[in-house]
């Protein structure tokens, strides 16, 4: 078998990316707006308002609250629904560690569990062990872009007295069945950070599916105490100020127009890609889930190929390899309790630690190029031969 030099003479892609995030049209102008206008902080009908009504009627909720960013929206969310020293919270082992730190910082214990091999969210046999007379709530992660299994989380915290509440940092479109992501949850969480499929520089959102209370006290706790737009020196509640900038909720509405264009791209990409990798080698990609209506593909996610793992080889390596092919791909995160700051957290995730250890992604921006299915696959191709040929050894070219 011949099989191409490697490392080959030259990156199979050099051409750059789209780059993300970029000005959508009209940004400049509402930006220009905002600052003539004086209107810099939440006035009461302003771009965080709008960016409120237009997420609350897209989701159905009874309320949304815009705050200053996803982990923020994280940690009032808890806070609202009273959950604090004592309490467990159940968090799937493969998400960004601010699902889990958030639980840590209202004095509560977040609890590792497994994710499901198909879709590498949440694993509800495994958060059926995890139970305790302790646990208050659980977290679903739609990663990647990736829903979650809504309708069956639901009975499950039903089933056992719990709130549901979907980390939706990930996905704004997304859909499990005829369950779209943030109509299902007790609460929603989202994340308008700059790398998001809406960026707003830095931003967030609560959603709040039926309950007024609960409601009401998201919008204490994100504004220092009292209601929004009162000049009251009775703060009601010890809160925080987590307010959301005018300047970040205008960019985010102002990115919502291209959204579904955007969407239609990432998905046909998606597609192509897929399909290639899986001429490459059928176990590259995660199958598509019969139950998936709709992912938002915030980013792809694969696994590296067998071969590379028959010669001892992680994600790490494949990715620097991918990187110096011109292809900017990331490892996905460890299970958040084996970081530093978890040290010490108990926790038996296989799938997770398979993830943290195998997969890879491919940030949403890739997938806004024509070409980024061929190029990957091409990039993927080299390295698989070289594998093959035992080009590559462990030792020699494993990236730390
Ligand atoms: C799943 C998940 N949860 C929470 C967050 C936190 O959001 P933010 O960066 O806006 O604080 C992020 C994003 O970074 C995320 O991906």
């Amino acid at each position: 078998m011949t099989t191409a030099a490697f490392p080959p003479s030259s990156p199979v892609r050099t051409r750059p990316f789209p780059a993300w995030p970029r000005p959508p049209q009209g940004l400049s102008e509402r930006l220009e707006q905002l600052l003539a206008s004086g209107h810099w902080w939440q006035s009461g009908d302003g771009a965080a308002e709008e960016l409120e009504s237009w997420l609350r009627a897209e989701h159905q909720a009874l309320s949304c609250v815009a705050v200053a960013n996803g982990t923020v929206a994280l940690e009032i969310s808890f806070r609202a629904l009273d959950i604090g020293p004592g309490d467990e919270v159940i968090v799937p082992a493969t998400t960004f560690v601010s699902s889990a730190t958030a639980v840590s910082t209202v004095g509560a214990t977040p609890v590792p569990v497994d994710v499901d091999p198909t879709t590498w969210c949440l694993d509800l046999d495994r958060a059926a062990e995890a139970l305790t007379p302790r646990t208050r709530a659980v977290v679903v992660v739609h990663l990647a872009g990736q829903p979650a299994n809504l309708p069956a989380a639901r009975s499950f915290c039903d089933r056992h007295g719990l709130a549901l509440v979907e980390d939706s940092a990930q996905a704004t479109t997304a859909s499990w069945g005829a369950h779209r992501v943030g109509t299902v949850g007790d609460i929603t969480t989202t994340s308008f950070q700059a790398a998001k499929l809406l960026p707003g520089g830095d931003g967030g959102a609560v959603l709040i599916k039926s309950d007024p209370q609960l409601a009401r006290r998201v919008e204490l706790l994100a504004n220092c105490g009292r209601p929004r737009g009162s000049g009251s020196y009775a703060f009601e509640l010890i809160g925080t100020n987590a307010r959301i900038s005018e300047f970040a909720a205008a960019t985010v509405m102002a990115h919502v127009a291209e959204y579904e264009e955007l969407w239609r791209i990432r998905d046909q990409t998606a597609g192509r890609l897929r399909r290639a990798l899986q001429c490459i080698d059928p176990g590259m990609v995660l199958p598509p889930h019969p139950e998936v209506t709709r992912h938002d593909w915030y980013m792809f996610m694969l696994q590296i190929p067998a071969t590379w793992r028959e010669a001892g080889l992680g994600n790490i390596a494949f990715t620097a390899h991918l990187n110096a092919q011109g292809i900017p791909a990331a490892v996905i995160y460890p299970p958040w309790h084996h970081v530093p700051a978890y040290r010490g957290a108990l926790g038996d995730t296989p799938v997770a630690g398979h993830a943290g250890e195998h997969g890879i992604w491919l940030h949403h921006r890739l997938l806004l190029d024509s070409d980024t299915a061929e190029d990957v696959a091409t990039a993927v191709m080299h390295l698989t031969e070289a594998a093959a040929a035992s080009a590559l050894q462990p030792g020699g070219h494993h990236a730390h």
